[in-house]
């Protein structure tokens, strides 16, 4: 396994290179304090030692469950938001052929995975349930809190539907619940119901549990090796660690480039690839970023684009909009498989000057020329490199975000473990409904329309 790469040289146009190191000193600290557990939200701290401290009795228990889930069902329904889905997610697509969905499933060997409770969209739910009224499926219900609404009300919905198609006690066998080790209404349910429960420590947070059962679960159902992603995950560990010199530290070069390329302004980022298997890491990266570094006025503001279908949407705005953007790109090293243009005799498209290349030598060329257009259009360039998609590099990817996002909230001075905004929408959306306890609120409200 290739250690992932960091390549700075194309924001010299932005930030010098003292204007990035002038951050080591204060990141040494920083690194320090998260693993002393003296900085802000000191009490959300256990993913630092996650991937070195995960034991093998939990790995294994997690792929016989995993085991035992691929035996009966042909879908597995994660219900779960933000972190509680976005991790599982991120991995699980970007280790999945692209068409799983549709490919049969002995040819996936897997159970496909179907997210649920991230939305409360009433058509989503209704097609949903025709699907499983055709489906052996199984369910891993999510939330650290047990009282997030929308896994809530799937949950709710599902677990009607499970019950009634497999009986209480067939659909106990096929419920797994996620949560909290002793609060929230989702632990009091699994205890009365009798579903087996996997804990969520109390001192990892949504957006850092993907090396959790929250994540490794599904990970594990949809047939990829857990222990490979967190060996992954382990060499970052290692590699982000206090000992680490800050040159040799890829997550405080990351987080030093991003808080210098801020002071000049830049204070919108845009993370993109040109693998469509990324999309999701892209989204969970999103939630990450934005929930830890949002907050008090303060922060970078996280964006994500698919290349190349996006350089013919964002790319106009990306080369001569507004110039407050620096993008970040993950690239991948080798493709899984292999296909080359095909000579055409007509060539009407004019194509066969790269017939006979790997589609993959044409998609590099386009990102390398995507890369200097945007650095000549004063969108400073971070080049993020793994050698292949496999779990390996998905871990040290993860646990890489992970560290830079912790120092790089730290450079800023907020608590990149919390996220008191979410609330706003929340106490809003139970005030218009009605919510018993919110009677002040729904008064309030109401006189605005
Ligand atoms: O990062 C976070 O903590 C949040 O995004 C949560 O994961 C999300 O709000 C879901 O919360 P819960 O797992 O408590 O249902």
């Amino acid at each position: 396994m290739q250690l992932l790469s960091i390549n700075i040289n194309r924001v010299s146009n932005s930030v010098s290179e003292n204007e990035i190191n002038v951050y080591e000193p204060e990141i040494k600290k920083h690194i320090e304090s998260l693993y002393n557990k003296t900085g802000k939200g000191n009490d959300f701290l256990g993913w630092v030692n996650l991937p070195s401290e995960i034991d093998n009795a939990t790995i294994k228990r997690i792929e016989n469950d995993a085991e035992k889930i691929k035996k009966i069902a042909e879908v597995f329904v994660v219900i779960g938001i933000g972190g509680s889905y976005l991790g599982a997610r991120a991995v699980i697509d970007a280790l999945s052929n692209n068409f799983s969905s549709i490919i049969s499933a002995s040819e996936r060997k897997a159970p496909y995975i179907i997210y649920a409770g991230n939305n409360i969209n009433e058509d989503y739910f209704a097609e949903l349930l025709e699907l499983l009224d055709k489906k052996d499926y199984a369910i891993a219900v999510v939330s650290k809190s047990g009282t997030t609404t929308e896994p809530a009300i799937a949950f709710r919905i599902l677990k009607q539907h499970i019950e009634k198609k497999y009986g209480k006690l067939g659909a106990k066998k096929r419920i797994i619940a996620i949560t909290d080790k002793a609060k929230g209404a989702l632990k009091q349910l699994a205890d009365k119901e009798g579903y087996s429960t996997y804990t969520i420590p109390d001192d990892v947070g949504g957006r850092y549990s993907v090396l959790t059962p929250v994540g490794l679960l599904p990970i594990a159902v949809a047939g990829f090796d857990i222990s490979k992603l967190i060996e992954g995950a382990k060499k970052m560990q290692a590699q982000t660690s206090p000992v680490i010199p800050f040159k040799e530290n890829p997550s405080a070069i990351y987080a030093a480039v991003r808080n210098a390329l801020l002071k000049k302004g830049k204070s919108l980022e845009i993370l993109a690839s040109f693998s469509p298997n990324l999309h999701y890491i892209i989204e969970w990266w999103k939630q990450l970023y934005g929930e830890s570094e949002g907050k008090e006025g303060k922060g970078i503001f996280p964006a994500g684009v698919d290349f190349t279908a996006d350089l013919h949407s964002m790319g106009q705005y990306i080369q001569e909009g507004q110039r407050n953007i620096f993008e970040t790109v993950i690239s991948v090293g080798t493709s899984k498989k292999e296909l080359r243009i095909p000579f055409d005799n007509e060539n009407a498209d004019g194509l066969n000057f790269i017939s006979g290349k790997k589609i993959s030598e044409v998609n590099k060329m386009a990102e390398l020329g995507t890369m200097i257009a945007h650095v000549d259009g004063d969108v400073p360039n971070i080049l993020l490199q793994i050698d292949a998609l496999n779990e390996e590099n998905i871990g040290q990817l993860i646990y890489f975000f992970e560290m830079a996002c912790a120092i790089s909230g730290y450079i800023l001075g907020v608590n990149p473990f919390d996220q008191p905004g979410v609330e706003a929408y929340k106490k809003n959306m139970f005030a218009l409904l009605g919510k018993p306890g919110f009677e002040k609120d729904t008064e309030i409200i109401m006189k605005r329309f």
